[in-house]
C-alpha cells in the first residue's frame, strides 16, 4: 500500500489507533484457536450421516434459503460425479425477511409452484424436494427440526421454536403444491455433500457468504454425547457464527459494538459479525462516520446519502480494496458521486482503503481460524484433504483467499499447504438434493435429539 501524505498528526494518530484495534497479531491467532478447540470439544451438534461417493443418482427438487435470495432448483444426478441443474432465483423483500412466517413461507410456496409451470412439471404426482435451511435448527430427523433463531437480517414472527418443515408444509397445502419436503439440510451441510460428490477427500463445508458457519465430517468416536455403538462418520453443524458470544477471547472494537447493538439480534452471532458479508460494510460505515464527526475525513463534510443506515455494503468495499489507480478514481467516483460526498481528497480515500482491508483482513484471519482450530481437532494437518467453500465473500472480495490462506500458514506452518481451499459451487442446491435423495432411499440417518 502507498504512503499516506496525512494532512494532521490528529489525523494520523486517529487512523493507525482504528487499524490497531482491527489489527489480530500472532498471539491472538493461537488464543482463538485454542478456544475454538475447546468450545469444539465441549458441545458437537446436529449430526447427518453419509457423504457421498459421486455414484448416486436420480433427479431431485431443492429449496436454498438463507442468503440474499431464494433458490429452487430442479438436479439430476447422472452418477459419476456428473449432475444437470435448472434453477431460478427470487429475491426476498426485507419485509417478508422481517413480518409474519406464514407470509415468507407463502411466498416460497408461490416460487416452487412457478418454478415448475415454467419446468412444465405440474402434475398430480407429488415430488420430493430437498430443503436448504441456512439458520440455526434444532434438528431431531430429516425432515424435521424447530428453528433455534433467525440470523442474518432475517426475523419473521412467530417462527422460532416451529418445525420448520411442518411451517412449509403448511404453506404448499395452503397454495395447492404437490411437493413434498423429504429432507432439510443447512447450507454447510449441502456444501460439504455437495463437495464430496465431486471430490471426495472433502472434510469440510463452509460458507463465508451474507453468513458464515461450517460443517465437517466427525468420526463417530468422537462424538461422546451420542450414545452410538460403531464406527464411521458424521456430518457436524458447527454454527459457528455463535463462536464465543461470551466474548472470553474475541475482542469488539466500538464500530463492532455499534454494528451489534443496532442489529437484530444484539448479543448473538458474535462471531459471524466480525466476518461475514452482511455486516463488514456497517463495520466500515460505522467507522468512516466516526472519523467524519471528528473532523478527520472529507473535512467532516458527509451527505444524507452516506448517513444513511445501511449505506455501506461489502459490495462498496470490494469496489475500494481493488482500486489500484493512482489517484484511487473508483474510490473517488463511489464516494463522490454514489454517496454524493461533497469532496474528497487523495488522502480521504486512502484512508478509506486503509479501513476497508483492515475490516476484511480481520474477516479473513478469523477464518483462518476458525478453519485451523477444525483442522487441528479432526489431525489432519499432515493429510491432504480439501475443503469446500461457498459464498460471495470467498469468491469475490478482493485478497480474502489471500489473506486465509496466508493466516493458515501462520497457523499450521507449511502444512497449510496439504489443505486444498476449494470454490464449491452451489453446494446449498445439489447438497439438499443429495440429501433429499437419501432420504428417500433409506440411505440417512440422522441421530436422534442430543
Ligand atoms: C446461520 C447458519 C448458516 C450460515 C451461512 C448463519 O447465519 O446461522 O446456519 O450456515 O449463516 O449461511
Amino acid at each position: 500500500m502507498t504512503l499516506i501524505e496525512y494532512s494532521s498528526e490528529s489525523q494520523r494518530i486517529a487512523v493507525d489507533e482504528i487499524i490497531d484495534q482491527f489489527t489480530i497479531d500472532r498471539d491472538k491467532l493461537d488464543e482463538i484457536v485454542s478456544h475454538f478447540i475447546k468450545e469444539m470439544r465441549k458441545g458437537l451438534n446436529a449430526p447427518v450421516k453419509s457423504i457421498p461417493n459421486g455414484t448416486e443418482n436420480g433427479t431431485y427438487l431443492a429449496l436454498d434459503l438463507g442468503g440474499t435470495n431464494l433458490r429452487v432448483c430442479q438436479i439430476t444426478f447422472w452418477g459419476s460425479g456428473k449432475l444437470a441443474i435448472k434453477q431460478e432465483k427470487y429475491e426476498i423483500s426485507d419485509s417478508l425477511k422481517t413480518g409474519h412466517h406464514s407470509q415468507l413461507f407463502d411466498f416460497i410456496a408461490d416460487c416452487i409452484h412457478q418454478f415448475l409451470i415454467h419446468l412444465g412439471d405440474v402434475h398430480d404426482s407429488t415430488l420430493s424436494l430437498g430443503f436448504t435451511f441456512s439458520f440455526p435448527v434444532d434438528q431431531t430427523a430429516i425432515h424435521k427440526g424447530a428453528l433455534l433463531r433467525w440470523t442474518k437480517g432475517f426475523s419473521a414472527a412467530e417462527a422460532v421454536g416451529r418445525d420448520v418443515v411442518e411451517m412449509l408444509h403448511e404453506a404448499l397445502e395452503r397454495k395447492n403444491v404437490p411437493v413434498k419436503v423429504v429432507a432439510m439440510v443447512n447450507d454447510t451441510v449441502g456444501t460439504l455433500l455437495a463437495h464430496a460428490y465431486e471430490n471426495p477427500t472433502t472434510i469440510m463445508g463452509v460458507i463465508l457468504g451474507t453468513g458464515t458457519n461450517a460443517a465437517y465430517v466427525e468420526k463417530l468416536d468422537n462424538i461422546r454425547k451420542l450414545n452410538l455403538n460403531g464406527s464411521g462418520d458424521m456430518i457436524i453443524n458447527m454454527e459457528w457464527g455463535a463462536f464465543d458470544n461470551e466474548r472470553q477471547v474475541l475482542r469488539l472494537t466500538p464500530y463492532d459494538e455499534k454494528l451489534d447493538q443496532l442489529s437484530l439480534n444484539p448479543g448473538e452471532q458474535l462471531f459471524e459479525k466480525l466476518i461475514s458479508g452482511d455486516y463488514l460494510g456497517k463495520i466500515t460505515h460505522n467507522v468512516l462516520l466516526d472519523l467524519v464527526g471528528r473532523n478527520l475525513l472529507f473535512s467532516g463534510r458527509s451527505s444524507n446519502k452516506f448517513d444513511n443506515i445501511g449505506a455501506v455494503r461489502t459490495p462498496h468495499m470490494s469496489i475500494i480494496e481493488a482500486d489500484a489507480t493512482d489517484d484511487l478514481a473508483y474510490a473517488k467516483q463511489l464516494l463522490e458521486v454514489e454517496f454524493e460526498i461533497p469532496e474528497t481528497t487523495l488522502t480521504d480515500r486512502q484512508i478509506v482503503q486503509r479501513i476497508c482491508c483492515a475490516v476484511g483482513l480481520r474477516a479473513a484471519r478469523l477464518s483462518a481460524c476458525a478453519l485451523c482450530a477444525i483442522i487441528k481437532h479432526l489431525g489432519v494437518e499432515n493429510q491432504k484433504s480439501a475443503v469446500g467453500i461457498d459464498g460471495s465473500l470467498f469468491e469475490f472480495h478482493p485478497g480474502f483467499k489471500h489473506n486465509l490462506k496466508q493466516t493458515m500458514r501462520e497457523i499450521l506452518g507449511n502444512n497449510a499447504d496439504n489443505i486444498n481451499l476449494e470454490q464449491a459451487r452451489d453446494g446449498s442446491g445439489v447438497g439438499a438434493a443429495l440429501a433429499a435423495l437419501y432420504a428417500e432411499k433409506d440411505h440417512a440417518d440422522f441421530s436422534s435429539q442430543l
